[in-house]
């Protein structure tokens, strides 16, 4: 029988309020106690009667083992995390600390409330770039070996998928992605789509349209969602206006 707390996790999108689902909403203003990374929290209204405890963004497991302390003492605590929890995010940090957590854990009521994930949002903005089969990876080699990053690059270029790249660059691995966009020009080509989408529903958002061979690996932070292309990658030029990038819905062997 669940025990009587409630644990949710939910996502609430990769920017702008109106982004947000009606479910997250709901779930938000329900809650008594905010587990999140301080700059998340500060996005939501204030709600009397809630209490709020900021961590640190790296600090996820110890968040979720926090958070099921206080679910299983009878609160409703929500997890709140940024674009999808499920998305290299939060819901897997909660599913890990449950699995290797106290049994009573296993007994509470646990939801994921969905969130718009930073890539849908990124390919919205420019037309439909992951209309055709996608991959996505984190570039982050801070919980995998960057030689498995590499191999995971090799193997999308070489299924031709179109790639959504998270975690592209950090203060601490500056250089990785100048690495990456290297190896998937040999593997890719230069003339291949690159859009690096910046702070997507924010509003510093930046979008930059390029092509492999040429871009600036500077130009990307960790705001950034970085999209490759694949061969049915088109970039359509439109005088005076914004290009659009999509990829072609049909695919034959190479
Ligand atoms: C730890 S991951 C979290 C992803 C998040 N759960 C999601 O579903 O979007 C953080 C990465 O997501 C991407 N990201 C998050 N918000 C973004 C936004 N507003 N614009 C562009 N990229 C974003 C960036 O690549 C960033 O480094």
């Amino acid at each position: 029988m669940p025990v009587s707390g409630r644990l949710t996790v939910v996502g609430i999108g990769p920017g702008p309020a109106d982004w947000v689902t009606p479910a997250a909403t709901a779930a938000l203003a329900d809650a008594k106690e905010l587990f999140g990374y301080g700059p998340y929290l500060d996005r939501l209204p204030v709600t009397l009667g809630q209490t709020r405890h900021c961590t640190d963004n790296r600090a996820e497991l110890f968040r979720a083992e926090a958070a099921l302390t206080a679910a299983s003492s009878g609160a409703r605590v929500v997890v709140v995390s940024g674009g999808d929890p499920g998305v290299f995010a939060m819901a897997a940090a909660v599913c890990e600390a449950v699995e290797h957590g106290p049994t009573a854990w296993r007994q509470l009521d646990i939801r994921v409330e969905p969130g718009v994930t930073a890539m849908l949002a990124a390919a919205a903005r420019i037309g439909a770039p992951l209309g055709a089969d996608f991959a996505c990876l984190s570039l982050s080699d801070n919980l995998k070996p960057w030689s498995l990053i590499e191999r995971r690059l090799r193997l999308t270029s070489e299924a031709d998928l179109v790639l959504a790249l998270y975690n592209p660059a950090s203060k601490a691995r500056p250089d990785r992605i100048g690495t990456a966009l290297a190896l998937l020009a040999e593997l890719r080509g230069g003339t291949t789509p690159v859009i690096f989408a910046t702070a997507v529903g924010r509003p510093d958002e930046w979008i930059d349209i390029g092509e492999l061979g040429t871009c600036d690996p500077a130009r990307v932070d960790m705001r950034t969602l970085v999209l490759v292309g694949a061969r049915g990658t088109r970039i359509i030029a439109r005088p005076g206006l914004p290009p659009l990038v999509y990829s072609e819905r049909f695919a034959k062997e190479a």
